[in-house]
């Protein structure tokens, strides 16, 4: 028993330190490339294809980009995802857009890789709507051009796997390094404007956001009950707890990455806020009310003047990337 709490106690130092050591650095130009999924530029331009595609969904009316729409950096306008047949699902879609450089995926983090993730929406009863992978691939054999890009690929014919990798491959490249706040930090002094500036030390400051949101994603990539608000007649989302099944995981969500995030409202795991005012107001009020006793106890009033919310609008406007031509709709 005293061993088990000795290494509780480490465990939770260990993941504390981690969690508050990652510092505020730019992205990347690159993500890393699993040895598993070499690229090559075949294999991206079948990816964005099939990423493109309605044919991947059931019915032939959606595909990955009807809920991650390149005009919203690859995230949802709508609070939560409708899909098939109009369906809702319970959860706000998040960005794409530099997903490759996460350590899981989804507001859970219940997959672990790009390939893997996209597994989940080709057969998820609010999504897709596939009844299991065989049908999809049985889809795909059928149509010549698919049978002949896949041939050229991977040498063989199509298969689920080979499916996720070539979209994994293509969601790779859907990176956005070299923003106006990475200029900033690389030392371009005039790439922030004023306002930007003093908002980015309202950040790191009194305003706290940097205790959760660090490291090059502006996320610690861990999970914390903020006390959001249920939109609609959803059912009660439990998160992180539904994957790990950790009581003190209840009510707990992913911290997500702040890049591109004016461009991908509305905000939070279901929608809740419209815009990043309405984000700052409920930070500035300590957060919301949970019906789980795992408020994370890092929120607290932060007394913000209405000159210094504006600044931390302004700051987060300055993670805005480029998303080049080729990313887009083909
Ligand atoms: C019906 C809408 C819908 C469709 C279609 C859809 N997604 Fe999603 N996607 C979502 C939602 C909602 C989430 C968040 C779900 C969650 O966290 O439980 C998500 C999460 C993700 C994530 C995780 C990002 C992160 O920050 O963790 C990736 C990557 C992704 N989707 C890629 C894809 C790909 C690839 C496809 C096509 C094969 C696809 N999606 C199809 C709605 C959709
Ligand atoms: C205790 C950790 C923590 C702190 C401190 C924190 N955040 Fe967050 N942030 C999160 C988590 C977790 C979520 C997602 C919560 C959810 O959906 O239930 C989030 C969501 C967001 C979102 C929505 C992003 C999206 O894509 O939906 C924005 C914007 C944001 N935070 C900005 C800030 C700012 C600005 C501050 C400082 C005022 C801040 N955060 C402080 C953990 C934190």
């Amino acid at each position: 028993m005293r061993i088990f709490y000795i290494l509780a106690f480490f465990s939770a130092i260990f993941s504390v330190s981690l969690a508050q050591a990652q510092p505020l650095v730019p992205l990347p130009p690159a993500p890393p490339i699993p040895l598993s999924n070499l690229e090559t530029p075949s294999k991206i331009a079948l990816g964005k294809t099939l990423f493109f595609d309605p044919k991947l969904s059931v019915n032939g009316s959606i595909s990955c980009a009807f809920c991650h729409m390149p005009k919203a950096g690859f995230a949802d306008p709508r609070p939560v995802s409708i899909g098939v047949g109009g369906k809702r699902g319970g959860r706000n879609a998040p960005p794409v857009l530099n997903a490759a450089y996460l350590k899981l995926q989804f507001w859970d983090g219940r997959a672990g890789s790009l390939e893997e993730q996209a597994l989940g929406p080709l057969t998820n009863p609010v999504e897709m709507e596939n009844p299991n992978n065989q049908s999809i691939v049985d889809r795909l054999r059928k149509i010549p051009a698919y049978r002949k890009r896949f041939q050229e690929v991977f040498g063989g014919s199509v298969s689920i796997d080979r499916i996720a990798e070539a979209i994994g491959a293509y969601e790779r490249t859907l990176v956005t390094p070299e923003t106006p706040y990475d200029r900033f930090l690389m030392g371009d002094k005039k790439a922030l404007s004023s306002a930007q500036k003093r908002g980015f030390m309202l950040f790191k400051g009194k305003a706290r956001c940097v205790l959760c949101h660090s490291g090059a994603l502006l996320s610690d990539q861990g999970y914390h009950n903020l006390g959001v608000p249920q939109t609609g007649t959803l059912p009660v989302d439990v998160g992180r707890y539904a994957v790990t099944h950790y009581p003190l995981d209840k009510g707990k969500f992913r911290t997500p990455p702040l890049r591109n995030v004016a461009l991908t409202s509305p905000y939070m795991h279901d929608g809740a806020f419209r815009n990043l005012s309405q984000v700052v107001d409920f930070y500035d009020r300590g957060g919301g009310r949970s019906r789980f006793p795992t408020k994370d106890p890092l929120l607290i009033p932060l007394h913000l003047t209405s000159a210094e919310k504006k600044d931390l609008v302004a700051f987060l406007k300055s993670l805005t990337g480029e998303t080049k031509k080729q990313m887009n709709q083909p």
